[in-house]
């Protein structure tokens, strides 16, 4: 939710700041803006719209300068204008800065600058930091940007450059993300190494409340309270490759073509298939409680909370422990009673989304144990959490999570399966698991190998206003996601239904226009979700059905057949959900729709 990215080196800012941008650009791309210093002179453009619609405004323009900052926004306070698009300055124009999050307090502090006569030219909470921070400038740039912080309540993530502090930008943070990046060629601050990682794979996790001053060749961090803080320099193992489109025209298509490596990578040293046992390294420091846990909560946001709804299916399959599954954003106003021994995990691609972490940390006030399925490495969640498993998918770079997904299902699995091995679960049925998981990243591209009828499928649907998506028990989780999946990038209404509730409302809905996905693999439900498929025939309604290779009795009753290999019941949900990622990028794509970057959305929900 916002991108910053800022540069301080030997070479011209102008260019790395905009590639940078370009590489945050999922986190918001309603406006952007780029400040370049040099010498004492400061330029600021800003344009609404696209980081394209910056180049063109700054194309041909001589911006010279080897320091400088930039942002795309995802608007919370104000439209998306060129006034309220980031840079944000005083109005003596001293202070360029920043911002990624939400400025709580900014109304009382706005009138009450007012009131001393300050003249605001933007609707932003963020352009009370830039009065703030020059009002409290007498020479030292990181001290102004340290009392601003304990003026200002919410969320931030914040880059800050004054045209009296030549050569030096100060960085702080706040509830939303900014890692620091070291080269021999200058130093980089960004709310994502993906802006960086063409430059460095070394980087500095800033944390909450520290503010760091960067230099050419130097940065140095601080607590609010002005401690000095030494922290190791990290390796991260994202590479510049990893986001590129490599040939695909989109990133979801590219993520979904991914899945039989991100679901293998999942998986990777992970597997004793001879002892039916997973290994799971990252668990290790809590093993000897969890190993006796028998009460678990999953919370998590979007996509994150259907893989963990899937979860609880393969929880209580495999092992004797009761598992509650939460929307991270509901769960922390719940009246919270975990019985001794509680376990959260939390499930995060960016390890950064607020909910996420605000329920963790609730949870952990009212003594839960905490533990993290996050795919970024060194993110929030997983500094927050005592544990965890890590996806090792890569990034995702498609709004629309599809990879990581199928990567929180396979690690579910193998969490599911270690502990059920541990309780009740015989060696023949954990070896049987392991085979089925093995064989999966194969059965993935079998799928993929589909896409050409899954396209034609689409062709036939994709100008039906509404769509409803069916799936009973483990698979019920996934008409909820292929729902999702579908209106986030094609904006067709669709809704995800337990199939059995059909007849307590959708049933109401079914016409000739409307498609029902019925996600029916050969397993003990599959009788049950014919029976719902007849009442939806009986009724008109057109039916894509997934289901098992070589299930010849469906084609006669449905209108679309896909078929996914066969595999064990609980890993059903892994192969069922990518002809629905298929699915809706299809749609997506012939309606001529903004597929990685979709209306309204951000890839990373750094605010409440
Ligand atoms: C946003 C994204 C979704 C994602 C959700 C949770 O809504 O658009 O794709 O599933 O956040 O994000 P997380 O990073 O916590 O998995």
């Amino acid at each position: 939710m916002c991108g910053i990215v800022c540069y301080v080196g030997k070479k011209q800012a102008k260019s790395i700041l905009i590639g940078g941008l370009k590489q945050l650009e999922y986190r918001g791309y309603d406006s952007a803006g780029i400040a370049v210093q040099d010498g004492s002179n400061i330029t600021c453009h800003r344009a609404v719209g696209r980081i394209v619609e910056l180049e063109k405004k700054i194309n041909g323009q001589e911006i010279n300068g080897t320091l400088g900052i930039a942002h795309t926004r995802w608007a919370t306070h104000g439209e998306p204008n060129e006034r309220n698009a980031h840079p944000h300055t005083d109005p003596e124009q001293k202070v360029y800065l920043v911002h990624n999050g939400i400025i709580e307090n900014y109304g009382l502090l706005k009138k009450k600058l007012q009131k001393e006569g300050h003249h605001f030219s933007s609707e932003t909470d963020t352009e009370v930091l830039a009065h703030l921070i020059a009002l409290n400038f007498d020479g030292s740039l990181n001290e102004a940007v340290r009392r601003t912080m304990s003026q200002v309540e919410g969320t931030f993530g914040l880059a800050v450059i004054h045209r009296d502090a030549e050569g030096e930008i100060v960085v702080a943070r706040r509830g939303s993300p900014l890692i620091i990046g070291l080269s021999d060629e200058g130093n980089f601050a960004a709310s994502d190494v993906s802006a960086m990682v063409r430059y460095t794979n070394q980087v500095v996790h800033l944390q909450d409340n520290e503010l760091a001053t960067l230099t050419l060749d130097d940065f140095a961090i601080s607590t609010g309270q002005a401690k000095r803080i030494e922290r190791t320099v990290e390796t991260v193992e994202w590479h510049a490759e990893d986001a590129d489109l490599d040939g695909f025209p989109h990133f979801m298509l590219k993520e979904i073509y991914e899945q039989p490596e991100t679901v293998m990578n999942a998986m990777r040293g992970r597997l004793e298939p001879g002892e039916g046992v997973p290994k799971l390294g990252g668990i290790t420091p809590v093993w000897d409680q969890l190993k006796t846990c028998r009460h678990l909560v999953m919370v998590a946001c979007g996509t994150s909370y259907y893989a963990a709804c899937v979860g609880r299916y393969i929880f209580e399959k495999l092992t004797d422990i009761d598992v509650e599954v939460e929307l991270a954003s509901e769960f922390r106003y719940r009246k919270l009673n975990f019985p001794p021994n509680t376990f959260i995990v939390a499930l995060s691609q960016s390890g950064e989304t607020a909910d996420t972490l605000a329920a963790i940390r609730e949870a952990k006030r009212k003594g839960a144990r905490l533990l993290g399925i996050v795919n970024v490495v060194g993110s929030s969640i997983s500094r927050e959490t005592e544990a965890g498993i890590y996806n090792h998918a890569g990034p995702e770079i498609g709004v629309a999570s599809t990879k990581i997904f199928t990567s929180q299902l396979a690690i579910l699995t193998l969490m599911a399966l270690l502990l059920g091995r541990h309780q009740n679960l015989s060696l023949t049925e954990g070896v049987e698991a392991i085979r089925a998981l093995q064989a999966l990243p194969a059965q993935i591209k079998k799928i993929l190998s589909q896409a050409n009828h899954i396209e034609a499928i689409a062709e036939k649907y994709y100008r039906c206003p509404n769509w409803l998506f069916l799936g009973r028990k483990f698979n019920f989780p996934i008409a909820m996601e292929g729902a999702l999946k579908l209106k986030e990038v094609s904006y067709i209404h669709a809704e995800g239904y337990a199939a059995g509730e059909m007849k307590h409302g959708p049933i109401a809905l079914i016409s000739p226009q409307m498609p029902t996905v019925a996600i029916l693999p050969k397993d003990d439900m599959y009788e049950k979700m014919v029976s719902n498929i007849q009442e939806i025939k009986s009724r008109r309604g057109p039916v894509v059905a997934i289901t098992t290779e070589g299930n010849r009795e469906i084609c006669d009753l449905v209108d679309e057949v896909i078929e996914i290999p066969a595999t064990l019941d609980f890993l059903n949900p892994i192969l069922a959900v990518v002809p629905c990622q298929l699915l809706a990028y299809y749609c997506a794509n012939l309606l001529c729709c903004d597929i990685d970057k979709p209306r309204n959305l951000a890839k990373s929900v750094t605010v409440e």
